[in-house]
């Protein structure tokens, strides 16, 4: 089995991306790690152990970084709703928090893997960063990073950035140049994962609670505004979790990406080199292309896993 670390700031899609990944055979979370970005540090980690409980699954949760490196905290109640879980009710969690914190966990769980760690990185990169940056030997532990964030050409939060990296750019730049083996499932192809009204009845249909709460969710997602594509709910971070889970679901480019981190305009955009007109090496192999057919067989396969 792959050992894993879900980085998360839960966050409806984190949801759903958490809930496939906690029921693929071939890997082994070893632990969620919080971080603030859709919402607040505090509600993030709850969220993040309301999600372990719901999936009846044994994976510890280590609260992560409060703000970013060195921005303030910028939060996206609008897309998530006040509680980051959208429409959905989770009971309070009985479990507690792993007694180290995300960084620290991840360091852990690095060195326990002997290099073969891959981190799905779901929220602003914070953790990650300040983990290479107190650890610089942990690039060489860990095999690969798959993450939502970025995009070629498109931005959420302003016209330019996608929101995670949007969230705190300084620990994205931090976490491209580490030469760390990266997977981008950015905006582009994020926006065309979509699951349809129709598509989510397959997923209302199955019994279990896990099932029921992401067809919900999905929902959910479907009904809020969405200036960008109204032919069904966008899929962000669960195409990532597909990614790491069947890496065919996404076709990549190896590009040279950089973050914007000066202009106020721009900030928080990834800048990526697709015509190499820059020296510097490819760091990121970026989603150029998504399988939507072959994601609703990933997200009905690992949803329908779930015992009723
Ligand atoms: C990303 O930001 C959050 O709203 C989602 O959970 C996803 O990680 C999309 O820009
Ligand atoms: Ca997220």
């Amino acid at each position: 089995k792959i050992p894993v670390i879900i980085d998360t700031d839960p966050g409806t899609d984190d949801l759903t991306a958490i809930l496939m990944c906690l029921a693929c055979e071939e890997l082994d979370v070893r632990a969620l790690t919080a971080v603030g970005g859709n919402v607040g540090i505090e509600k993030a980690s709850v969220n993040a152990l309301k999600i372990v409980e719901l999936s009846g699954k044994d994976v510890k949760v280590a609260v992560g970084a409060k703000k970013p490196i060195v921005r303030e905290l910028v939060t996206a109640e609008v897309v998530h709703g006040k509680t980051g879980l959208g429409n959905v009710r989770l009971p309070e969690p009985k479990m507690d928090f792993y007694e180290k914190d995300a960084v620290e966990t991840i360091y852990e769980e690095a060195m326990l893997a002997g290099g073969r760690l891959k981190i799905l990185a779901l929220g602003p990169m914070t953790n990650l960063a300040i983990g290479l940056l107190k650890y610089p030997e942990l690039k060489e532990k860990i095999d690969s990073i798959v993450f939502m964030g970025g995009a070629m050409n498109l931005g959420n939060v302003t016209a330019a950035a996608e929101f995670n990296i949007y969230a705190d750019p300084e620990a994205a730049k931090i976490v491209f140049d580490s030469g760390i083996h990266m997977v981008m499932a950015g905006l582009d192809v994020t926006h065309e994962t979509i699951v349809t009204r129709e598509e989510n009845r397959r997923l209302h249909a199955l019994n279990s609670e896990p099932a029921k709460v992401v067809a919900k969710l999905i929902d959910y997602t479907i009904d809020r505004e969405n200036p960008f594509n109204r032919r069904g709910g966008v899929m962000h971070d669960p195409l990532a979790a597909a990614a790491l889970i069947d890496s065919s679901v996404l076709e990549t480019e190896h590009y040279y990406v950089d973050v914007e981190l000066r202009s106020a305009l721009t900030r928080g955009k990834t800048v990526v080199d697709v015509f190499r007109v820059t020296d510097n090496e490819p760091n990121i192999h970026v989603g150029v292309k998504s399988d939507n057919e072959k994601f609703l067989a990933i997200l009905e396969g690992m949803i329908s896993q779930y015992e009723v």
